[in-house]
């Protein structure tokens, strides 16, 4: 199955990337599966360049921490691929500027930048090139990137129109449990990388006592009953979703067992913990070695662009580029 998906290098990758991202990539990673570090994307943040550099490097080593085997999928860096920016040119001509004004997330970002700039508003048509130009027929992704799958569809459901066959209609798929996992201070808000919140994002690389001490403070509420119940009983919920994620049970099963949710919160933070130590003890393994690391990623491009390069061209033909 031809599977593509992307991450942002930036900030550190917390549970929420963990479980609705990383998690899911490993378990489908097979040889027609492109993952990539989509450090264009990231220059949309304003990233000052040394930090960018960095954290891309530092993506890379988590993902192969979090379980992408070279030998199995391809991992790469967008940049290093230069169809990426050529093709979002293609696609800027096929749409329109009312779709990308409907944007959700880049309704959100612009009320938070002063200034935005033009990259933060054709960003999804970037994240479209991203995925037609791997033929890619599944897009693993959190519940957030929804709406930007569906332009991507829709993009390329215009483009064949309008051209001829092209692209291939991708999905988004997201897992069962763990697509949305909330901030465990304030649980109506995502996790995010975005938004600062130390006492509510558990990062892959805290220690044990930070996991331990975080899943202690999350907010719940003071009816006491263990339910699972989103709509009255969020930060709970939250809780019993992000248990759920890491063990493979219902979140309902697991809320059958407990009547309170101070031993809730206690099994819960040995499970991250017992999820998080080898993945942090691979990362620094491989985080030593940059050599290593860069090798794979060089490997990944020649793979990457391999096949990105013939939709490349059938694309730019399709539209009467000589
Ligand atoms: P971001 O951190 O927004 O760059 O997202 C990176 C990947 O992680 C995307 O596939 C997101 O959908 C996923 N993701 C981000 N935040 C969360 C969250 N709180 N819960 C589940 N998945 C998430
Ligand atoms: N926009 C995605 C995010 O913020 C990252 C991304 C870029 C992506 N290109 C992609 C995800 C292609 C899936 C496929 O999470």
């Amino acid at each position: 199955m031809r599977i593509l998906s992307g991450i942002q290098p930036s900030g550190t990758p917390h549970i929420g990337n963990y479980v609705g991202a990383m998690k899911q990539w490993a378990s489908s990673q097979n040889a027609e599966a492109f993952y990539c570090v989509v450090d264009l994307h990231a220059l949309t943040l304003q990233i000052d360049p040394a930090t960018l550099r960095e954290q891309t490097i530092d993506w890379v080593a988590w993902l192969l921490a979090t379980g992408l085997d070279p030998e199995v999928c391809t991992l790469f860096i967008q940049s290093h691929v230069p169809y990426h920016a050529q093709m979002a040119w293609l696609l800027e001509n096929v749409t329109t500027f009312g779709e990308l004004s409907r944007m959700t997330q880049f309704k959100e970002k612009a009320q938070r930048q002063e200034g935005y700039r033009v990259g933060l508003f054709t960003y999804p048509v970037l994240m479209a090139a991203d995925i037609l130009l791997y033929d890619a027929r599944e897009v693993p992704v959190g519940d957030d990137q929804r709406q930007h799958i569906e332009l991507a569809r829709e993009i390329a459901e215009r483009f064949n129109n309008r051209f001829g066959e092209t692209f291939t209609m991708p999905v988004g798929v997201q897992p069962t449990v763990g697509a949305r996992i909330m901030d465990l201070q304030e649980p109506t808000r995502k996790m995010s990388k975005s938004v600062s919140s130390p006492m509510g994002s558990i990062y892959l690389r805290d220690d044990p006592k930070e996991i331990e001490k975080k899943i202690k403070k999350a907010v719940t509420d003071t009816d006491g009953e263990v339910r699972f119940d989103w709509e009255t009983k969020p930060g709970l919920s939250n809780l019993l979703e992000l248990f759920a994620s890491l063990s493979g049970e219902k979140p309902e099963a697991i809320a059958a067992r407990y009547s309170r949710y101070g031993d809730l919160k206690k099994d819960l933070a040995a499970l991250v913990v017992e999820s998080l130590v080898p993945i942090g003890a691979r990362y620094r393994a491989l985080r030593a070695d940059p050599a290593a690391l860069a090798a794979i990623v060089e490997r990944g491009a020649r793979k990457a662009a391999a096949v990105s390069g013939p939709v490349y061209r059938r694309a730019a033909e399709a539209m009467g580029l000589f």
